[in-house]
């Protein structure tokens, strides 16, 4: 009985699985921010390269993985699929629990994934530079490794409240080349509006994404890169659930339930879209998406048209959304702090194929301490949420004396966040549920579209 379940490089996926040809019916169109008309391929691309605009809306089941894309997934890929088995003893429960862990990326996560094709396209048609913007710097560090690899100039927008409670993610970047502002900064025009109103913001991922948007935008040698939400970058991230399923065929086992943290979606896409498409096909398996009370996209959020951006810059999508003028708490799981979500999951959601759930701060950093004390990983805050998921399925099946296979998705270690644990342990952390007036608030701002 093995405890780690690993592949050889040359089982590294060959394709990526492409959900949009399974999708519960057509998706809804994306509308330009300042026409509100759907946007075509040419207003995407000064933002991206014309590789990802096509994988944005490709009908094609399956996408060939580019050769060098797939010599630098070697790096790291394939991760290790882990039987959870002290953690399984811990509980005392009948539920077999694994975990894909992406945290052996060189940069510690999941992003990598996507980030290196994002600067391979971007190297292919020319880019000199890429813009970006980052929560808690998982992203943000992805991206300037990417761009490192690619020879690629990287400039990160970096959430302010993340920017003081992460400095090693900004250490991280720099080392990889890339220059780090914090967000709001003074070097756009959205990020200066935004100071001029409120000079001690601590951010959001919305307004640093229209400080990036902006950046990309106003120079004709640079793009844009996003590291969530849109469907390129979930298309990216199913190599996490096409491996796990072929370690699962190892361990002779099939899950009856597949959980991810969500923030924008595409951790969660990765683990679980492979598997929607054997729910799609009759497969009974459960998928859950479990998000934090604090920044309630999917569970309180309404699945209306909203701009991805809170200075109304980026293209507006059918998404859960909080509005896109939403100010979450700076809680530790600064990944999970976005107003909007994936426009496929959403759909998803909206379908009832995808559960979703939100999860209390201290309960996840529970699961996270009781993970690490028997798993001996240290948890990125952000999978914590999964870990919570996991954990309360696992308690469940000992409830019901049920042998359920568990599958999450280990996003990524928690190396640069053990700010977060002290002050877990220091008591200093509190639940937040965000107040459904303050949501109601923020959906008053919604555009009105005539689709
Ligand atoms: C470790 C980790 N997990 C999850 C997320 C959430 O992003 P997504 O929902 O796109 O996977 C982040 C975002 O920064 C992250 O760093």
């Amino acid at each position: 009985m093995e405890t780690k379940i690993v592949l050889g490089e040359n089982q590294i996926p060959t394709h990526w699985y492409n959900i949009i040809p399974d999708m519960p019916g057509p998706l809804a169109p994306v509308l330009h921010p300042g026409t509100g008309k759907p946007v075509t391929p040419d207003d995407l691309l000064p933002l991206f390269p014309m590789g990802l605009i096509e994988q944005e809306m490709s009908p094609e089941r399956w996408i060939k993985i580019p050769d060098p894309v797939r010599d630098a997934y070697r790096q790291w890929r394939p991760t290790p699929l882990y039987r959870a088995r002290r953690l399984e003893a811990a509980l005392k429960t009948p539920a077999k629990i694994y975990y894909k862990y992406e945290g052996v990326s060189p940069a510690g996560s999941h992003k990598p994934n996507t980030a290196v094709p994002q600067a391979y396209y971007n190297k292919l048609a020319g880019t000199k530079r890429i813009a970006s913007e980052t929560g808690a710097g998982q992203w943000g560090s992805s991206i300037a490794m990417a761009c490192q690899m690619f020879g690629l100039e990287c400039t990160v927008y970096m959430v302010r409240v993340s920017y003081e409670q992460k400095p090693y993610r900004k250490s991280m970047m720099q080392l990889w080349g890339a220059k780090v502002f914090a967000s709001p900064s003074k070097e756009t025009n959205a990020g200066r509006g935004i100071l001029a109103k409120d000079p001690k913001s601590q951010g959001s991922l919305g307004i640093a994404i229209s400080e990036a948007v902006e950046d990309a935008a106003t120079h004709e040698d640079t793009r844009y890169s996003l590291g969530s939400v849109l469907n390129h970058v979930c298309l990216h991230q199913t190599v996490i659930g096409l491996e796990a399923k072929e370690q699962l065929k190892l361990a002779g086992d099939y899950p009856d339930v597949v959980i991810g943290c969500h923030g924008g979606g595409s951790n969660f896409a990765g683990i679980a879209f492979p598997f929607v498409a054997d729910k799609a096909a009759g497969k009974n398996v459960r998928v859950v998406a479990i998000e934090p009370t604090s920044c309630p996209t999917l569970t309180k959020g309404v699945y209306a048209f909203d701009y991805g951006d809170t200075a109304k810059m980026a293209p507006i999508a059918k998404m859960y959304t909080l509005g896109h003028d939403f100010m979450p708490p700076g809680i530790h799981a600064g990944g999970l702090r976005y107003h909007g979500a994936s426009p496929l999951v959403s759909q998803l959601v909206n379908a009832g194929v995808v559960e979703a759930r939100a999860a209390p701060q201290l309960a996840c950093f529970e699961a996270a301490v009781q993970f690490a004390r028997t798993e001996l990983i240290i948890p990125a805050p952000e999978s914590s949420h999964a870990i919570r998921g996991a954990i309360d399925e696992a308690l469940q099946a000992k409830q019901e004396g049920k042998e359920k296979v568990i599958l999450f998705n280990l996003s990524g270690h928690g190396h640069v966040d053990m700010t977060a644990y002290d002050d877990y342990f220091a008591g200093k952390l509190d639940d937040f549920e965000y107040p459904a007036e303050k949501v109601k608030e923020s959906l008053a701002h919604l555009p009105k579209v005539a689709v």
